[in-house]
């Protein structure tokens, strides 16, 4: 598929889990006009669907295309993001769940899957005006973006971020134990053979570990400024 720039650039951020990339990305696209693809989402839904659909995840490894197709996993633009649907159905709660963040490292791990999505999602950035968020979008997805930030994070504060983002307690034992899972899906993300979390060799790599929230969006969108030339 051919890139055009009619809408602005590519933005691809990518980093670990909990590393603050969607959040960036929303607001990053926000403030740029710009509309947010975040990957991770895809994945997720797949997981939702394969699991609603008693597909067991020793099975996952083996999915067809015309099984993939059958899950009925659609994501359509709908105003800055994409709303993901299964069956018709939004989806957009459900795959937030611990059930699915347990799984979808196993979905994201198969070959078929990536390869299934590959269309759709580079589909979103056929004309520019883009900022995706995952693991593989400044290497695998859009490797002609023209901004790619690596977010990294310290493990305990992905946790802490993420534990208060769930409005759950944030007592040193949640946290040690959210990080040990935060990095356990890190393991696998990186470890697997197929487009793994990688850094790319153009990146821009930012710390978050001791930047607010505002520091980051605004650390990206002047980086971005100077990529799209003004
Ligand atoms: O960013 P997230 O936590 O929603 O991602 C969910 C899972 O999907 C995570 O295990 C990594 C995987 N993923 C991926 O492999 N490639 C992407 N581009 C985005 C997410």
């Amino acid at each position: 598929m051919k890139l055009d720039r009619t809408d602005g650039i590519i933005i691809a951020l990518d980093g670990p889990a909990g590393s603050g990339k969607s959040s960036t990305a929303r607001a990053v696209a926000e403030r740029l006009g710009y509309r947010h693809l975040d990957s991770g989402a895809f994945y997720r839904a797949l997981t939702w669907a394969a699991l609603r659909a008693n597909i067991p995840p020793e099975r996952w490894p083996e999915l067809t295309p015309d099984e993939l197709d059958r899950l009925d996993v659609h994501g359509a633009p709908e105003g800055r993001a994409y709303r993901l649907t299964v069956g018709g159905w939004d989806v957009s709660e459900a795959i937030r769940t611990p059930e699915v963040n347990a799984h979808v490292s196993r979905m994201a791990a198969v070959p078929a899957v990536r390869e299934w999505l590959m269309d759709a999602l580079r589909e979103a950035g056929a004309r520019g005006g883009l900022v995706a968020d995952g693991r593989d979008i400044g290497t695998v997805v859009f490797p002609e973006a023209e901004l790619k930030a690596y977010l990294v994070c310290e493990p305990e504060e992905r946790a802490r971020r993420r534990l208060r983002e769930q409005g759950a307690g944030v007592s040193e034992d949640e946290v040690r134990a959210e990080a040990a899972r935060l990095q356990g899906r890190d393991q696998i993300d990186s470890g697997r053979a197929v487009a793994p979390l990688a850094e790319a060799a153009d990146a821009v790599r930012i710390d978050t570990t001791r930047l607010d929230f505002e520091a980051q969006v605004e650390a990206v969108v002047k980086l971005a400024r100077e990529r799209a030339g003004g």
